[in-house]
């Protein structure tokens, strides 16, 4: 369990974490959603030692993560931040051998190799294993990351949008991967993410920030309600439910949109009513 109790932390005079607590329980896959600049990324930091906050504490378990070794902290947690990634003219095989470092201290065993090739059979990176970094494509350069980040194999994964880039095959098949490490291996998974219907489909627990304070949090049924995401993102979000799935509607922020009349179904009853509906669903599709 990750548990972050009382933060709060600020940079120059800015509040940018305000009296943040959370517990974040293991085996699931929790999602940080908010706006830009709500804190998301310094929280992530925080957890992850890379920031000391002005106050509070963070465990990982029994683990204090303001006193504990980096070695410590390194074999039961792994981070992919947002930024400030490597550069370096690196292949994507020798990236994600990185991943063994806090093992292996640059020593690969024959598990550490096998380790590595696992993590890039699972993002599909066997045949750009000895391309260099710069030679990728922004899709193509963050899965080689997230592989890094696989092959550390840790307890508890914080991806800070690791959908950056990624086409919508690769975005839906990196979060069925990410739901099958909670699933089979038990891996406690936090993600920040911008497209609430992923977050929606594929979490057990939304974390929703905004000016540097958790506003709410909870199930998917209970984040992707209209109001509530009203009062996290400031936008009207029409929510609709589809086969059990909560999927919120933002890309025509306002928009009257409604149903389209099922196949087969009769296009009009005449009524008034109807005519608007329509009218509504057309111009939702329009816009
Ligand atoms: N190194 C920094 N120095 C000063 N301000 C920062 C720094 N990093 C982030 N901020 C500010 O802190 C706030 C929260 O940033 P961040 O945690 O990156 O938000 P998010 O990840 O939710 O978009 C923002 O207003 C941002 O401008
Ligand atoms: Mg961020």
């Amino acid at each position: 369990m990750i548990s972050v109790r009382d933060i709060t932390h600020r940079y120059d005079k800015q509040v940018v974490l305000d009296e943040v607590g959370l517990t974040l329980p293991v085996g699931q896959l929790t999602s940080i959603v908010g706006a830009n600049g709500a804190g998301k990324s310094t929280l992530l930091s925080v957890i992850s030692r890379l920031i000391k906050p002005e106050r509070g504490t963070v465990f990982i378990d029994d683990l204090d993560v303001q006193t504990a070794g980096a070695d410590a902290i390194s074999r039961r947690l792994a981070v992919l931040r947002q930024d400030n990634r490597i550069t370096a003219r690196l292949s994507v095989v020798d990236l994600v051998r990185f991943g063994r470092f806090p093992y292996s201290k640059g020593r690969l065993t024959p598990e550490d190799h096998v380790v590595v090739d696992e993590a890039l059979d699972y993002l599909d990176l066997q045949p750009l294993r000895d391309r260099y970094l710069d030679q990728l494509s922004g899709g193509q350069r963050q899965r080689a990351y997230i592989a890094m980040i696989l092959a550390q194999d840790t307890d508890y994964i914080l991806l800070d949008e690791p959908l950056n880039n990624l086409d919508m095959k690769h975005s839906s098949s990196m979060m069925t991967l990410l739901r099958r490490a909670a699933d089979d291996l038990g891996k406690t998974i936090v993600l920040v993410l911008h497209d609430i219907n992923f977050a929606s489909c594929f979490s057990d627990h939304i974390v929703a920030m905004r000016d540097g304070k958790v506003v709410v949090q909870g199930t998917p049924a209970e984040i992707m309600q209209r109001e509530t995401l009203r009062e996290v993102f400031d936008m009207d979000i029409h929510v609709q439910d589809l086969n059990g799935m909560r999927l919120g509607i933002f890309w025509t922020t306002g928009a009257p949109v409604g149903p389209l009349p099922l196949a087969g179904q009769p296009e009009t009853d005449g009524s008034p009513g109807q005519a608007q509906d329509e009218q509504a669903a057309e111009f939702a599709w329009r816009a």
